[in-house]
């Protein structure tokens, strides 16, 4: 409906009543203002919903990475609800979701990833979010390896964020110029480098000794010394002839050395407190994901100038993956539902997969994005996730929950854990412990 005020030029012209008239007419107007007012505001909050989003990003570049995502849901005109539970690789926040779920009080949204969305799927707690999905064209915008994963008998029911990649070693650049060391490429140059900055009055490895992180170290040097297929057969198919034969032997050999050089405060210390180290050159290299990119981005390093990124030893022609997503809850209120839709068009476009993952040290899941803005990190991650969906080497992190269901790999992660820790446990015991993780359903 146009609504048009009095026209004022002819009402003016007219002599004693000029100064009523043009009350009434002003009036009239600040009428109209309000009116106006009233209907967008009722426009905008009609349909505002609250949103409460569990995650585990707390470090320094996982708040920035989740303050984008707040930031784009808020500017939809919905509130945030921030359920942000601390603990590196997420399992202090699986285990307050279970409680939460089971007591009938779930999220809208949880940072949930690889086949865990299935099994929470076939608890029937989680929503079908199929029509934003077919509106937007996901099926088209996401490679399928990802798409299968993020629906449930066909029907969507999370929205990913992003692709991490696992096997990356990052290195102190002023750390390897004082050591004289170079950057390895291969598990013998790591150990020659290792020995150059221990020599150097360097810790060698930044270490943070918590389960997932020993899980994250074990999967890289299983991919370094095995390499992609053996990985698969091993740590994806569960092959026992794998698991116990003599490959698996090397990798854990190797493995286990990996920890002689690192500190003795290594027990229990967050991950990022490890990238930190290697940020200020008090340690030389780290084995981890690239949110550890995230870190050194965040204390406002440059890649090549402050750090080196390149893939774990004799990974570089494999691709551990791993993508975060958001697993969609059944809700009953409908402007709440109509919120966490929002939040997952949100997830899926352009604006926010671009500034999540500048901040977040991962790559865009969405496909055929412009990564300008993007560092050499990135690009080589970007390039390499192609080609190795191409050769057979792009494979799923085992650590972070990728490639098996979550009570095998907790089980093996535990046994993983035990042998980096036990000192006096042989290679032999802790293979025989990880084969019989692995038969765990
Ligand atoms: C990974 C997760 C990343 C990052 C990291 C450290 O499992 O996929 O997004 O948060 O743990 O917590």
């Amino acid at each position: 409906m146009a609504i048009s005020p009095p026209r004022t030029s002819t009402l003016a012209q007219r002599g004693p009543k000029r100064e009523t008239l043009l009350k009434a007419i002003q009036m009239f107007q600040r009428s109209i203002l309000a009116t106006a007012a009233v209907l967008a505001f009722t426009a905008t909050t009609a349909h505002a919903g609250e949103v409460e989003v569990l995650h585990y990003w707390t470090s320094g570049g996982e708040a920035k990475s989740a303050a984008a995502l707040k930031a784009t849901l808020q500017g939809k005109g919905h509130t945030w609800k921030d359920f942000a539970v601390a603990g590196g690789g997420g399992d202090n926040a699986m285990t307050v979701l279970k409680s939460r779920v089971v007591s009938g009080n779930a999220p809208a949204a949880a940072q949930i990833k690889g086949p865990a969305l299935q099994e929470w799927a076939a608890e029937g707690v989680l929503a079908n979010i199929d029509d934003v999905a077919k509106a937007e064209k996901w099926d088209s915008l996401l490679p399928p390896v990802v798409a299968n994963v993020m629906k449930y008998k066909g029907n969507y029911i999370a929205a990913p964020v992003n692709v991490h990649r696992v096997n990356w070693l990052w290195a102190s650049n002023a750390a390897f110029k004082k050591a004289g060391a170079k950057v390895p490429t291969n598990w013998d140059e790591f150990f020659v480098a290792a020995e150059a900055l221990k020599k150097a009055g360097i810790i060698p490895v930044a270490h943070g000794g918590q389960n997932w992180q020993d899980f994250t170290t074990f999967e890289s040097v299983a991919l370094g010394v095995g390499g992609a297929d053996f990985y698969k057969k091993a740590l994806v198919q569960l092959d026992q002839t794998a698991l116990t034969g003599a490959t698996m032997t090397k990798v854990l050999d190797t493995f286990k050395k990996v920890k002689t050089y690192t500190d003795k405060n290594a027990p229990g210390r967050d991950w990022n407190l490890a990238t930190a180290m290697v940020i200020k050159g008090e340690a030389g290299m780290q084995l981890m994901g690239d949110w550890a990119k995230g870190e050194f981005v965040a204390a406002g390093k440059k890649p090549g100038t402050d750090f080196s990124c390149v893939a774990a030893p004799g990974t570089a022609k494999s691709f551990t993956f791993n993508v975060d997503s958001f697993a969609m809850f059944k809700l009953k209120n409908e402007d709440n539902v109509k919120a966490q839709k929002d939040l997952a068009s949100a997830i899926m476009s352009n604006d926010f997969q671009e500034v999540f993952n500048l901040n977040k040290g991962s790559i865009p899941v969405r496909l055929n994005m412009n990564l300008a803005k993007f560092d050499d990190c990135a690009k080589l991650s970007s390039n390499d996730f192609v080609a190795t969906a191409k050769n057979g080497g792009l494979v799923p992190s085992v650590a972070h929950g990728m490639a098996i269901g979550s009570a095998t790999s907790g089980a093996i992660q535990d046994a993983v854990s035990q042998f980096w820790n036990d000192d006096k446990m042989s290679t032999k015991d802790a293979q025989a412990k990880i084969a019989s993780a692995a038969k765990v359903k």
